[in-house]
């Protein structure tokens, strides 16, 4: 369902509504869309619900890598999560490019997926001791990683199938760069993060 007001007009599940002036009615109809959230019918649906899930993603890590930037005790990890960081800043405008070209309003539905994989993020900055640090911050965004992977990997694929070529064209460049991200942070870890945190269970 999408409610939009660019002109006095409203569209509701695809239908544009009559003008009106009267608020209340409005109201009405977003909490109509709040209590009744869009259904899934079609491969274009399943498109515009899963970029909402992913926009919504990607604005959590806005919010969590600067956490795991700070928490790293490794400078050149620190600096992976600093550019990550604004690559993830840049995928945001991205993903309202996306938006734009398939004619939809960006907004975002909560990716309970992404709380749970930046908790478990904040259960490694809070519990784990500085030798195993930074191991467990880069296996916490890893996993971040293949789900961005997945869900990306799904919109270009349907994006094609849809007729959206230039959606697709972008959603694929932030593709490159989740998996770009996940193999320097692999090569992180098995250069000197895990091997670090294993001798210092040795000594
Ligand atoms: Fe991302
Ligand atoms: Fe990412």
């Amino acid at each position: 369902m999408v409610l939009t007001a660019p002109d006095h007009r409203y569209v509701l599940c695809g239908q544009l509504l009559e003008e009106t002036s009267q608020w209340g009615e409005v109201f009405a109809l977003r909490s109509l869309e709040l209590e009744n959230p869009m259904k899934i019918k079609n491969l274009h649906d399943l498109f515009v619900h899963e970029l909402r899930d992913i926009y919504n993603a990607e604005k959590q890590l806005v919010k969590a890598l600067p956490k795991m930037a700070k928490a790293a005790t490794n400078d050149e990890l620190r600096e992976a999560f600093e550019s990550h960081l604004e690559e993830t800043r840049n995928q945001v405008e991205r993903l309202e490019s996306v938006f734009a070209e398939v004619g939809q309003k960006a907004s975002g539905t909560t990716c309970d997926a992404m709380k749970g994989l930046v908790s478990e993020g904040s259960d490694i900055i809070s519990d784990a001791e500085e030798p195993a640090m930074d191991a467990g911050l880069i296996a916490a965004a890893q996993k971040v990683e293949h789900y961005e992977i997945a869900s990306y990997g799904c919109l270009v694929s349907w994006a094609k199938e849809l007729g959206f070529q230039n959606a697709a064209d972008l959603l694929n460049e932030t593709l490159d760069e989740e998996k770009a991200a996940d193999a320097k942070l692999n090569s992180l870890a098995m250069a000197r993060a895990n091997a670090e945190a294993q001798e210092e269970v040795a000594v």
